[in-house]
């Protein structure tokens, strides 16, 4: 039976991916699921994020999906190889997850002239090192200069865009990487929760330095992957809706989750089971 598109994040962050996916991909059905009870996953150990993203894609397969969007980059870091070699065989033969490391590393590669480029990430994301990995096996001439932000997601979570405290934890980390390196030219926000801060990151950046955020680079990439895997593709129901559900409150995540898709939202508290 054809059914939504999963979309998964620990939270809020995801939404940017989601709102950039629908305006590329209208036409298809899609089922977020913030796992808000239990977020932040950033900071939290490997075994940890790969327990907490199994049980939440089993449920997104659960209730129909074909193909579940890893729209989060802790989690992509620290589950999607092991879901995907591990576990899909076994627990939904057929059935894909995709992450986001994978497109924003092709294009972050391509972009660059000084071959020096920056990532933004959690600690979980950094200590990871998969984009270093990821980077290094398509463009082993790149030097790759990473930062954790470990307030980025907190400030951003909490409504705290564009104040004077937000902006010194930005200046901070933009401060830190430019002092590993001077000459980066390029810089991923390797959190989905970062675009929020894009255009108070964009204040402290060297002018010529590129700031790319992930949702439009996902969604061509989706939007391609689709177009190569009819299997997958005719499985996916088309009738433009959205469903959001929330391990937390849904007040909390309709308020915070229309800052992110910057229109109002409905969500649906489930609990995901262990
Ligand atoms: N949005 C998540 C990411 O892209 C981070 C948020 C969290 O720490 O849970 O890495």
């Amino acid at each position: 039976m054809d059914a939504p598109i999963g979309i998964f994040d620990s939270g809020y962050g995801g939404l940017t991916v989601f709102k950039s996916i629908k305006e590329r991909l209208p036409q298809y059905d899609y089922l977020y699921l913030g796992d808000n009870a239990r977020t932040p996953y950033g900071t939290r150990s490997f075994e940890t994020v790969y327990e907490y993203t199994l049980e939440a894609v089993k449920y997104l397969f659960d209730q129909g999906c074909h193909l579940v969007i890893l729209a989060c980059n802790t989690a992509s870091a620290k589950a999607l190889r092991t879901i995907q070699q591990n576990d899909l065989e076994r627990i939904a033969p057929g059935k894909r997850v995709l992450g986001v490391i994978r497109p924003t590393t092709e294009l972050l590669g391509k972009l660059s002239k000084t071959k020096n480029v920056g990532v933004f990430g959690t600690n979980g994301t950094v200590k990871s090192n998969s984009y270093l990995i990821e980077l290094e096996k398509f463009y082993p001439e790149l030097k790759v200069f990473q930062e954790a932000c470990p307030m980025w997601v907190p400030l951003v979570e909490n409504g705290e865009i564009d104040n004077a405290g937000t902006e010194y934890f930005i200046k901070q980390h933009v401060d830190n990487i430019f002092s590993k390196c001077p000459d980066i030219d390029s810089l991923l926000l390797a959190c989905t929760h970062y675009p929020m801060l894009a255009s108070v990151i964009e204040k402290y950046l060297p002018a010529g330095v590129t700031l790319l955020s992930q949702g439009p680079i996902v969604a061509e990439s989706l939007e391609d992957y689709l177009s190569r895997h009819p299997e997958i593709e005719s499985n996916c129901s088309k009738s433009g809706s959205e469903r959001f559900l929330t391990s937390d409150s849904t007040d909390s995540f309709n308020s915070i989750g229309s800052l992110f898709l910057e229109r109002p939202l409905n969500s649906e508290h489930i609990k995901i089971p262990h």
